[in-house]
């Protein structure tokens, strides 16, 4: 029987975010980006040679994934770009699957090409019986493929600033996660193309500065155990983006009602309680919550809160 290769890489949040890329081919952010990474939302992927000369895409049996045919494509368009920096021409048969609902509005692609770039390395290397590069050095080829999926290389912080991807030691390394999925469909504007249209916002001016602000501030944040200065250095950071994107031109934009309503009544609660999960959103509806590991509790009562309107994933 044919050898098969098997890995499996996590998905990842931002709290400050990768949105608008330097110029080129390469997915480098503008600015620094710092994430938390979900080890309980994964993609595995298995390769195995193709007999046919030609690489080919498969849903993994019995796994959630549904790639749209252009999603299929890019996926063995970079499958592709890995065999060549390696100048590798065997072909595979790719299969890959989340450990999560396809259609519960949750991007993959940070963990579906960190998962891809993982085991192709691991096959290529063993086939062509060369040593594994540094995990650094496959974190920044996953990066050609999809920008995010490089800070899936490192857990539970990651920080990536220009070619620097890299653990960042802060406390808060247990957190909770829950998703308030108010939107399942497919996006009509992927988070590619925000990248591209961001920088018509006339906002889009001092964008790199901001960030780079809030940076410094949610790690001193982090380091003084100061979650109530981290939940308002997160919660501006995503709505910075999102006014980005509907400040563009034209403009694009992802909340709706349910988007609104939540993130009202969760601001109300902090201001009631003086405590509260971080919140974000990324380039869609939906929005996440990090709760410390002593706010189980907490979690729980917000899932139950809003469990009868809302579809929730909780980890
Ligand atoms: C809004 O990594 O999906 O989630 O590099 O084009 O694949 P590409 O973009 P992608 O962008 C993610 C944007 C974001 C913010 C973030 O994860 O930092």
């Amino acid at each position: 029987m044919d050898k098969v290769w098997i890995d499996k890489a996590p998905s990842n949040i931002a709290l400050i975010k990768y949105m608008g890329k330097v110029e080129g081919d390469i997915n480098q952010t503008i600015n620094p980006t710092l994430s938390y990474t979900l080890n309980h939302l994964t993609t595995e992927v298995q390769l195995a040679p193709s007999p046919d000369g030609q690489d080919h895409f498969e849903p993994l049996p019995g796994a959630n994934i549904n790639l749209s045919g252009q999603q299929e494509a890019r996926f063995l368009n970079f499958l592709k770009k890995i065999k060549d920096s390696f100048q590798y021409d065997g072909h595979f048969i790719v299969k890959s699957g989340n450990n999560f609902p396809h259609d519960c509005g949750l991007a993959s692609s940070a963990s579906s090409f960190a998962a891809l770039t993982k085991v192709t390395v691991k096959a290529i290397c063993e086939l062509t019986e060369r040593s594994l590069p540094p995990q650094k050095d496959i974190a920044a080829l996953s990066r050609l493929g999809s920008g995010s999926s490089c800070r899936s290389f490192f857990s539970p912080w990651s920080f990536w600033s220009h070619d620097a991807i890299q653990e960042i030691e802060l406390p808060y390394k247990d957190l909770h996660h829950m998703v308030l999925v108010v939107n399942s469909s497919v996006k009509k504007v992927s988070s590619s193309e925000a990248h591209k249209r961001v920088v018509s916002s006339s906002l889009f001016d001092g964008r790199i500065d901001r960030a780079k602000t809030r940076m410094l501030h949610l790690i001193e944040a982090f380091q003084n155990k100061d979650w109530q200065k981290a939940y308002e250095i997160c919660w501006a950071e995503f709505w910075d983006m999102h006014v980005l994107f509907e400040t563009s031109v034209p403009s694009f934009g992802y909340m709706v009602p349910e988007t609104i309503k939540v993130l009202n009544w969760i601001r109300d609660y902090w201001k009631m309680i003086g405590d509260g999960p971080i919140v974000t959103m990324d380039a869609g509806p939906n929005i996440h919550f990090l709760f410390r590991s002593n706010q189980k509790e907490m979690m729980e009562n917000i899932c139950e809160k809003w469990s009868k309107e809302i579809q929730i994933l909780r980890y």
